[in-house]
């Protein structure tokens, strides 16, 4: 947590006038909340610095930890998968995530993933809003309810806001496209389950494109 005296959050580590890279390297740094303690390193972001989609996810999954690259796991393949069904480039795109570090429970050997609290999700927005700042993206995507508090700025429920262009709460007020998160597809276990939330998934990635011109 923060010294004595200070806001929680990640603003101390954000620098001012910086350039992603430097963001990048600044995050490895950053101790706005505890969740740095377990993780194995930051996870930041991934894409092209000057993309006009940002897709914000949760936080990075147990791959994402170990590699230190977002959406290499299992869900980032539904994704990479939902985007090439909706003729989105997957090399134009800027990923990044809600929350920079992993948070999770041992059980055993193995890592379990716990979603990140509120507290954890608004200590770690200032380095969305600057990567906001810097990518000025023509469009946002956020995949699932943690990314859309994130970005909307305000608790939403997935259901209800699924597809619908909102705008972001940071300055830039960037259209934005609520969608569900791909870990969500990945545990519906009946097929046709599946195939819908499938089809849901490509069908707002296409709106978002559409949004770019
Ligand atoms: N889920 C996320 O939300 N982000 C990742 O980077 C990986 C899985
Ligand atoms: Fe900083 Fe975010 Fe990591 Fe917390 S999760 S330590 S706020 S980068």
């Amino acid at each position: 947590m923060a010294e004595d005296g200070e806001r929680p959050g990640a603003e101390h580590w954000v620098p001012e006038g910086a350039a992603l890279d430097e963001l990048r390297g600044a995050a490895e740094e950053c101790r706005g909340c505890e969740l740095w303690r377990d993780a194995t390193q930051v996870v930041f972001s991934r894409g092209a610095g000057d993309a006009r989609m940002m897709l914000v996810g949760e936080q990075p999954g147990d791959r994402e930890d170990l590699e230190g690259e977002p959406f290499v796991g299992p869900a980032g393949h539904v994704l990479d998968e939902a985007l090439a069904a909706a003729g989105v480039d997957g090399e134009q795109v800027y990923r990044t995530n809600a929350v920079k570090h992993f948070r999770f429970e041992r059980r055993g050997k193995r890592r379990i993933h716990e979603k990140p609290a509120v507290g954890h999700v608004t200590a770690c927005r200032p380095w969305l809003e600057a990567e906001i700042a810097l990518v000025r993206p023509s469009v946002i995507v956020a995949l699932g309810a943690t990314a859309a508090r994130s970005v909307l700025g305000t608790a939403v429920k997935i259901g209800e806001v699924r597809g619908m262009v909102l705008e972001s709460a940071d300055p830039s007020a960037t259209p934005t496209v609520v969608t569900s998160h791909p870990s969500s597809i990945l545990r519906l276990r009946d097929h046709g389950d599946r195939q819908r939330a499938t089809d849901g998934l490509v069908a707002d990635l296409r709106r978002a494109a559409e949004l770019i011109g």
